[in-house]
C-alpha cells in the first residue's frame, strides 16, 4: 500500500482536475476540489461528478470511498515506531485513544462520549447511568417473544426479534426530529439490550431469567444476569467484571464497519433508531463482522501446535475459501490497537487458569509463526480484535454462542452516535449507483 498522502493545511489552490478524452475526441477537464480532514489526509470531493459530466466512479466494495462526514472516531492504518518491528494501528474515540479509554474509563462513560462529544461530568454520569439503570427491565411482550424461541436458535436472530418487539412498543411514540426523543430511545437501547442477552442465554439453559440487580452497575449486572440463576447468585469475579468492561469499551465503536454503514445507510431513509439498530445487528452476526471471534475459538479448542503450520497452509491456498480467523482487516495494514490491549488482558486472566491459558498459548504461538510468514505480512495481515477477545470472553465464563451478542451490547452505543450524528446533520438519503453488466433488454416470449 502506498504512503497516505499528508497536506499542509495553509497549502493553497489545492485541487486535482479528471481528465477524460471522450470516444468522439472531445476532453473533458473536472475540477475535484480537495479537501482535508482533521489531520491533513485529503479527500477527492466528487458528488456532483455524475450530474456535471454523466461518469459514474466504481469502487467496489467502497474501499477508497468516504460516504459521509464524522466527528466520532478516527482510525489511522498504520504508524511505524522507530524502536518497533510491526506497524501498529491507531484508534481513538472523540480524539482520545481507545487504549486509554480501556483502562481508565467505564464503558459507560465511553458510551456517553461517543453520544454526546465529550466526557460526562459527574453530574451528567450519574443522571446517564440511572436513567440506564431504570430502563434495564424488559416489557412482558419481549420476554415472551424470545421465550417462544427454539432454544437451539442463532441468539443472533432472537436479540433482531426481541428488538423488534422493542421497535413496536416504543418507535411511534418518538419523534427522531427531536433530540430529546433521540436521547432516550438510546438510553432504553444500550440499557435493554444485556438484559436480553440475559433473557436469550437463560432461555436457552432451560432456566428461568433473573430481575436487573439495581445494586449493580451495568457490566456487573450483566454478569450477574447470565451467570447467577434464581437459586444462586453467583459470586462476580472483579478482574472478569473488569476485563468484561473493557471488552465492551474496546468495540464501541469502530467508524463505518458494515453494521454501522447500514445505520446509517437506513437513518438516511429517515428510519427511527430500533430500525436502524435492528438491521445493523443483522449485519454484525456475519463471520466476516462480528462473527469472527466464534470462529477462532473452535479453530484454536480443535488445534494442536504440530497442525499449525497446515492450518497457515490452508489460508494461504487460493483453492481454499478458508481465511485464518482473526487475522487482517479491511482499515489496518498493522496491528489492530484493539487487539494489542487484549492480548495482554487475555494474558492476565489466563495465566493461572490451567483449563485455558494452554488455548492463549496456541493463540500466541499461531500469532508468532503467520508474522514470520511473508504470506502474511506483504499483505499486512495483523491480528484483529477478534482473535484475542473470544478467549477473553470464554475465561470469563461466557459461551461462544453469545460472543456476537456481547459485541452488540457494546456497539450499539457505536451504532447509536452514528444514527445522532446522521439526524444532527440531516444527512442525505444513501443512494449509490451499480455498474450494471446484466443482459440489455428483450422481448419477453412466455408462456
Ligand atoms: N487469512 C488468509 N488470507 C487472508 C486473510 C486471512 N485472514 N485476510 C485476507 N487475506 C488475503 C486475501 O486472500 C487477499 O489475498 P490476495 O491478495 O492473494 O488475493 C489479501 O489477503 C487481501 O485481503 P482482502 O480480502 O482483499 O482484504 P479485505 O479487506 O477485503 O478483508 C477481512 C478483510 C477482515 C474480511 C479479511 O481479512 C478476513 O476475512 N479475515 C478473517 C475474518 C476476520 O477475522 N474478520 C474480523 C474482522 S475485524 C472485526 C471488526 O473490526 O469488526
Amino acid at each position: 500500500m502506498s504512503q497516505p498522502i499528508k497536506v499542509d493545511e495553509y497549502q493553497q489552490d489545492y485541487q486535482a482536475t479528471l481528465s477524460i478524452s471522450q470516444p468522439d475526441g472531445d476532453t473533458i477537464e473536472y475540477p475535484i476540489p480537495i479537501l482535508l480532514d482533521t489531520h491533513g489526509d485529503p479527500y477527492l470531493q466528487v458528488s456532483s461528478l455524475y450530474n456535471e459530466t454523466g461518469y459514474t466512479l466504481y469502487d467496489e466494495g467502497l474501499r477508497s470511498t468516504a460516504v459521509t462526514e464524522s466527528k466520532i472516531t478516527r482510525i489511522h492504518p498504520s504508524l511505524q515506531h522507530a524502536d518497533e518491528d510491526t506497524p501498529h494501528g491507531v484508534l481513538q474515540y472523540r480524539g482520545y485513544s481507545v487504549k486509554q479509554l480501556a483502562t481508565t474509563c467505564s464503558f459507560l462513560e465511553t458510551a456517553y462520549l461517543l453520544l454526546y462529544g465529550d466526557m460526562p461530568n459527574e453530574e451528567e454520569f450519574n443522571t446517564f447511568s440511572e436513567a440506564i439503570k431504570s430502563n434495564r427491565m424488559l416489557d412482558k411482550n419481549t420476554e415472551d417473544m424470545i421465550d417462544l424461541f427454539d432454544k437451539k436458535t442463532d441468539p443472533m436472530i432472537v436479540l433482531s426479534s426481541a428488538l423488534t418487539s422493542l421497535a413496536g412498543r416504543y418507535e411511534s411514540k418518538y419523534d427522531m426530529h427531536k433530540a430529546e426523543d433521540r436521547h432516550e430511545i438510546a438510553v432504553r437501547l444500550i440499557a435493554k439490550i444485556p438484559t436480553i442477552v440475559a433473557n436469550i442465554f437463560k432461555h436457552e439453559q432451560g432456566q428461568r431469567a433473573l430481575t436487573p440487580d439495581e445494586s449493580l452497575g451495568h457490566t456487573a449486572n450483566f454478569l450477574h444476569m447470565l451467570l447467577s440463576t434464581q437459586s444462586k447468585t453467583a459470586e462476580l469475579n472483579p478482574d472478569h467484571i473488569k476485563v468484561l468492561d473493557m471488552i465492551l469499551t474496546l468495540h464501541a465503536d469502530h467508524q463505518l464497519a458494515v453494521s454501522t454503514f447500514v445505520t446509517r445507510c437506513v437513518s438516511s431513509a429517515k428510519s427511527p433508531a430500533i430500525s436502524s439498530v435492528i438491521a445493523a445487528n443483522l449485519a454484525l452476526a456475519g463471520p466476516l463482522h462480528g462473527g469472527a471471534n466464534i470462529k477462532v475459538i473452535e479453530l484454536l479448542s480443535d488445534l494442536q501446535a504440530d497442525d499449525i503450520p497446515l492450518i497457515l497452509e490452508k489460508a494461504k491456498d487460493r483453492d481454499n475459501s478458508f481465511k485464518l480467523p482473526g487475522f487482517g482487516h479491511r482499515v489496518y495494514k498493522g496491528i489492530d490497537p484493539r487487539a494489542e490491549v487484549l492480548r495482554e488482558l487475555t494474558h492476565k486472566i489466563l495465566k493461572s487458569d490451567p483449563e485455558e491459558e494452554p488455548l492463549f498459548e496456541l493463540a500466541l504461538k499461531l500469532e508468532e509463526m503467520a508474522l514470520e510468514d511473508p504470506y502474511f505480512t506483504e499483505r499486512n495481515l495483523f491480528p484483529n480484535v477478534d482473535f484475542y477477545s473470544g478467549l477473553a470472553l470464554k475465561a470469563i465464563g461466557i459461551p461462544k454462542e453469545l460472543f456476537t451478542t456481547i459485541f452488540a451490547i457494546s456497539r450499539v452505543a457505536g451504532w447509536l452516535a452514528h444514527i445522532e450524528e446522521g439526524w444532527e446533520n440531516d444527512a442525505p438519503l444513501f443512494r449509490p449507483k451499480q455498474y450494471y453488466t446484466g443482459l440489455k433488454e428483450r422481448p419477453l416470449n412466455w408462456p
